[in-house]
């Protein structure tokens, strides 16, 4: 499914466009069919706004041009993956630990193309997939205190082959909250843990995808679907 989606997402990509180039295994796919595109001679002139080193790594390997994030005015399309997608396409994003280059490139971006597997798409946003906020490493104590609060409970993203937490690509550290009920506001949300001293940036994305391809399985066969943002 998410190797149909994301060939899906590179039919929407022209020569001579910046591209935001997303994070996670999707995004990977994507950057993978992109590269075969520009080898192939059907897309030129192709540079890349990488969303994380792990985008950058990829797109390097792979001979895509990359860019500075500050060096560019805009960028034409931005192709990223989502944790959760809800029916108005507001997303959870963070999965990986990378979305304050996430939504610093979907800010920039002309339209942003949210590619995912039927799994990420939820009624209310936040009711198995935890929100990731990125904090300082000095304050994560204290913001999970404010979370607790808030009514969320928290816990510290632990890395799976180190000791210890996962370290972002900033050097800063993850809290992944819970709400008991789920995100119904995500825009309040957004705001209320952005404004916590010591938080660098929330996965909540509002207001930013402007359209989803899903992939799914239909009797037996892989199937990309772009549904109507509702609202
Ligand atoms: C990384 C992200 C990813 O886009 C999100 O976690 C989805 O990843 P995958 O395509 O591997 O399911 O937000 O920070």
């Amino acid at each position: 499914m998410k190797q149909i989606v994301a060939d899906a997402a590179i039919k929407e990509v022209k020569s001579n466009m910046i591209l935001g180039l997303g994070s996670g295994s999707t995004a990977a796919l994507m950057i993978k069919s992109l590269a075969d595109e520009i080898r192939s001679g059907k897309l030129e002139n192709i540079r890349g706004v990488a969303t994380s080193f792990q985008s950058e790594v990829l797109a390097l390997e792979l001979d895509i041009p990359i860019l500075d994030l500050s060096s560019v005015a805009k960028i034409d399309l931005a192709i990223d993956g989502a944790d959760e997608v809800d029916p108005r396409f507001q997303l959870i994003k963070g999965g990986g630990a990378c979305h304050v280059r996430e939504k610093l490139v979907a800010s920039k971006a002309d339209k942003l193309l949210i590619v995912v597997d039927e799994t990420k798409l939820v009624q209310n946003l936040n009711q198995s997939f935890p929100l990731p906020v990125e904090v300082l490493p000095s304050a994560w104590k204290q913001v999970k205190d404010v979370i607790t609060a808030m009514n969320g409970s928290s816990t510290l993203r632990m890395a799976a082959k180190k000791a210890g937490p996962v370290v972002t690509d900033q050097g800063n550290l993850i809290l992944d909250i819970m709400f008991k009920d789920g995100i119904k506001n995500p825009k309040e949300i957004e705001k209320n843990i952005n404004n916590i001293p010591g938080v660098l940036e929330n996965g909540l994305f509002v207001d930013l995808a402007d359209k989803v391809l899903v992939g799914k399985i239909e009797n037996t066969n892989p199937v990309v679907y772009s549904p109507s943002k509702v609202g």
